[in-house]
């Protein structure tokens, strides 16, 4: 160990996660479990979710296909102003403070579409998708607007047992003004080369997710860490391993405020390793980020025992 870094003596542990099941009918059982996980570590896993595998699989050879175009063909499906499309390597620099370099990461953002003559088309996060060339990739976009039905399918499962675990009825997230029509991004993600934290190299840099949670698929390759406590000094990184079969489920930043702090939104970052790594993020908003009344703290707040329960 001499030789080590306090950063590298620091990354020891592989975390180990609940695993939320999602055919279980006992949905109060599965709230309790749930309710553990946010408050010990904002990350857990969902099983038995639905998706196929081979419609995940598919996503990912679909995904490959795309990164692995020349840069000249990916730029024409370069981010618009809504923020669509490609987003060429270090693009994103997520920890200014710790990073030199912007992520050595390259993605493709999916979004949600909205009807033009929706309530919701002027803002800022609706819009349509923009999408490579079908000669290019043949049934690129069907695959993966299939993939983010699905997603989103999973992710109002699991608000319903999170509406269950903040003490709400089951049905709070599933309304039209919650999750209907929702802020939700897909985002493929391919990473590339040896990160180095000792020299601020970051496939991805250390962040909390911004939503109400986060619905990660990977291709197997290690690289993702969580930091269950960011005030302890020096901050000590824990590997989460993917699963085969199950999603790695993270929470964001509007649930931890939703709950007055007491759920976590931790901080996570991609270390690569040196082999090429892919991910398939799905980060699922609410669009109650654009309405302040009734305040969500508010109603949470008078449910005395959901916070009896949190000590
Ligand atoms: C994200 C994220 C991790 C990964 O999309 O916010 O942290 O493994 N992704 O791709
Ligand atoms: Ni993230």
């Amino acid at each position: 160990m001499e030789n080590k870094t306090e950063e590298e003596v620091s990354i020891i542990k592989v975390s180990s996660l609940t695993c939320i099941d999602l055919d279980n009918s006992d949905l109060h059982q599965s709230a309790v479990l749930l309710k553990q996980a946010c408050l010990d570590s904002g990350f857990f896993y969902v099983i038995n979710h639905g998706i196929s595998e081979e419609l995940k699989d598919e996503a990912f050879e679909h995904s490959k296909k795309f990164f692995a175009l020349p840069l000249e063909e990916k730029m024409k499906v370069l981010r618009n102003e809504k923020y669509r499309g490609y987003a060429p390597f270090h693009d994103s620099l997520l920890d200014p403070e710790n990073q030199v370099r912007g992520d050595y990461k390259e993605g493709f953002t999916i979004g949600f579409e909205g009807s033009k003559d929706g309530p919701h088309w002027d803002k800022p996060f609706h819009s349509p998708n923009i999408w490579p060339n079908p000669d290019v990739l043949p049934g690129w976009r069907e695959t993966m607007e299939k993939y983010y039905q699905e997603a989103l399918r999973v992710c109002k499962s699991i608000a319903k047992i999170m509406a269950l675990a903040l003490d709400l009825d089951v049905d709070y997230f599933n309304t039209p003004e919650m999750l209907g029509n929702p802020i939700a991004d897909m985002v493929l993600f391919h990473y590339e080369g040896k990160s180095d934290p000792s020299k601020g190299i970051y496939a991805c840099g250390a962040h909390s997710d911004f939503g109400m949670m986060s619905l990660l698929a990977t291709d197997g390759v290690m690289g993702l860490q969580i930091c269950k406590d960011k005030d302890v000094k020096p901050q000590k990184w824990e590997y989460t391993p993917s699963i085969k079969g199950a999603y790695i489920v993270n929470l964001g930043d509007l649930l931890e405020r939703w709950s007055n702090g007491y759920f976590k939104s931790t901080l996570h970052r991609v270390l690569g390793n040196g082999q090429d790594r892919y991910s398939v993020s799905f980060l699922l908003y609410s669009r109650r980020i654009f309405s302040h009344k009734p305040n969500l703290i508010d109603i949470i707040s008078q449910k005395s025992s959901f916070y009896q329960t949190c000590s």
